[in-house]
């Protein structure tokens, strides 16, 4: 039921922020979200902030996560990061198959489930995006090709360490092109995902996972779009690198 379901709010800084900007937008935004405990508030950075935005997030109800971990535990992947790495510095959430690093990146099903599971086996939560390209959706395959990366990037993932997925549902149209879904498209596919769920792990958990919508979410679209029964919640990019409309999406969440 989405009542009992954790709302998630998350930003996405992209490539984006110095550690002093990061620092200053954490301190910006920590008295703006104090107290609005109706959803968890997370601020998902580029490696070189993390230190900055904890730092600035101690004491506050702002967690800081990464964008991105690579499957294996150790060795010779130059430019790469592991779950332990990660975890060593206190990050607990990670995003995994952004549709960015799947477009520029040569991100695939089969490494996003790999990034899955080494994330999951460390610890982490996990927030795993996937969503259907323009054409994909005058098609009219989106429904297929969201169960399909659902089936793809779950692969193997056990029911237990499903508890610590969270799924943002990011229809590449929609993002960063001022493009947002509409409410009812918005809850028609994350419903499309979560009956795949049903179908790979049962009702149970189907009801009990957190599904984000993604894709140009802003403060004035947000309330309507979080109030939709399958969205529960969002992963937002530029309206979370200004304060006052990250705030605002906070709010609508509450
Ligand atoms: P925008 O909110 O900038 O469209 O980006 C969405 C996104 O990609 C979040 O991961």
């Amino acid at each position: 039921m989405k009542d009992t379901r954790r709302t998630v709010i998350a930003g996405n800084w992209k490539m984006n922020m110095t550690p002093a900007e990061a620092k200053a937008l954490v301190t910006e935004v920590a008295p703006l979200v104090a107290g609005k405990d109706k959803c968890d508030i997370i601020f998902c950075a580029p490696y070189v902030d993390i230190f900055a935005a904890q730092e600035a997030a101690k004491g506050t109800n702002i967690k800081i996560g990464a964008e991105n971990v690579h499957f294996a535990a150790k060795g010779a992947y130059t430019g790469e990061i592991s779950a332990e790495m990660l975890t060593a510095c206190g990050v607990e959430y990670v995003i995994i198959g952004h549709s960015e690093r799947r477009q520029y990146f040569g991100e695939t099903d089969e490494t996003v489930n790999l990034r899955t599971k080494a994330a999951l086996a460390a610890g982490m939560k996990v927030i795993l995006c996937l969503g259907e390209v323009k054409e994909e959706r005058l098609s009219g395959i989106t429904d297929e090709v969201v169960a399909m990366q659902t089936k793809l990037d779950l692969k193997d993932v056990t029911a237990e360490e499903l508890k610590n997925v969270i799924i943002a549902y990011e229809p590449v149209w929609a993002i960063g092109t001022g493009l947002t879904a509409t409410p009812e498209q918005a809850d028609e596919t994350c419903g499309v995902i979560r009956a795949t769920i049903a179908k790979l792990y049962g009702e149970e958990a189907a009801e009990a996972i957190t599904i984000q919508y993604g894709g140009s979410m802003n403060a004035k679209n947000a309330a309507e779009l979080l109030a939709k029964v399958n969205v529960d919640g969002g992963l937002i990019g530029g309206a979370s690198l200004k304060a006052a409309d990250f705030a605002a999406i906070v709010d609508a969440a509450q």
